[in-house]
């Protein structure tokens, strides 16, 4: 198959059983099938766009001696869709995703590391396909590098030359590649340098909550006014907290509506969807976590109209 309608043709479940053998405990596979498309900041989903231009003007570039930008670093809180983003870039370019975590590649055996890091590298250059490789948490392999001096564990001196393996490693892959972290701050410089684009995604704005608690309600349809209030009253929450939400009331609905245990409106289902999730205590806590009066006095009111049980859409 010529190189450009390899680009373009989604990859098959069973095209994947050989990439799959070959990284056998190296890495996962993700089937573009698989992936979703993340609700993103409209400055990041413009970059995002930008470069899968790019990638697929190869050739056009290629006649101006411009090669298409090969790596991104996502960087941001958790929960914001870094890895959904990587997964939803490779399904959009048709190719699996190849996913490294730092248990693939860091072991407290001498020289593991660096071995580790040689062989993910010649796996995914050795593959017949193409495939997107993504590294998460790439900070537990890239950390910056510290003085060696009176490491007598020989950790420091690991960790150093497993770094170096990267870099020099990056610097020669022909392929796509996305590293991800939380831990920006902590990354060296010089392994930041290699990469093309880096790209913060962060907590979502009132709009992208807006969207992201819809889109997780359905096929629920809740009025737009119920939205408005919780996507206010979600503040500094991650779409991963937002996801689990809008799931726990609808798994009320669902088996409430079996059991007879339905809650009586919205605002019951919500605080006790409140009452069994936490944000991480290091992160600022939405209003709606926050459990101030106001805050329920602003769901009881707004929903107070609220049609409940909502809407199912399709019946
Ligand atoms: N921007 C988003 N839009 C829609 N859903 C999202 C978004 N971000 C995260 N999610 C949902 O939250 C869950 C976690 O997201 P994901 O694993 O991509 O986060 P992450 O940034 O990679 O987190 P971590 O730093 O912990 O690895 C996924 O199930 C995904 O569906
Ligand atoms: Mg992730």
């Amino acid at each position: 198959m010529a190189r450009r309608d390899r680009l373009m043709t989604p990859t098959s479940l069973e095209d994947l059983k050989p990439v799959r053998d070959r990284l056998r405990g190296i890495g996962d596979v993700l089937d573009p099938k698989d992936a979703e498309e993340p609700i993103l900041a409209p400055g990041v989903r413009a970059a995002v766009k930008g470069w899968l231009d790019e990638i697929r003007a190869r050739d056009a570039l290629a006649a101006v001696g411009l090669k298409p930008r090969s790596s991104a670093l996502l960087s941001g809180p958790p929960g914001c869709g870094k890895t959904t983003l990587a997964h939803h870039l490779a399904a959009r370019l048709g190719y699996p995703l190849v996913t490294v975590g730092a248990e693939h590649i860091m072991t407290s055996s001498l020289g593991g590391s660096e071995g580790n890091v040689a062989k993910l590298f010649a796996a995914v250059e050795s593959l017949d396909q193409p495939v997107i490789l993504f590294i998460d948490e790439i900070d537990a392999i890239g950390g910056k590098r510290r003085d060696s001096s009176g490491d007598t564990g020989g950790a420091v001196s690991a960790m150093n030359s497993t770094l170096t393996v990267l870099l020099r490693r990056l610097e020669a892959f022909g392929g796509t590649m996305i590293a991800a972290t939380n831990r920006a701050d902590t990354l060296d410089p010089a392994l930041w340098r290699r990469f093309g684009m880096q790209i913060v995604i962060d907590l979502p704005d009132e709009d992208a909550r807006w969207a992201i608690l819809k889109r997780y309600g359905l096929p629920y349809v809740f009025t737009d006014d119920a939205l408005d209030v919780l996507a206010e009253l979600t503040e500094a929450a991650a779409p991963s907290l937002l996801r689990q939400l809008m799931e726990g009331v609808k798994r009320r609905l669902v088996l409430g509506a079996m059991q007879g245990t339905q809650p009586a409106s919205l605002v019951e289902a919500i605080f006790s969807v409140v009452a069994e999730t936490q944000p991480h205590p290091d992160y600022d806590q939405p209003p709606l976590w926050a459990r101030s009066s106001s805050s329920a006095l602003i769901i009881t009111n707004v929903s107070a109209d609220e049609p409940w049980p909502p809407e199912r859409k399709g019946d």
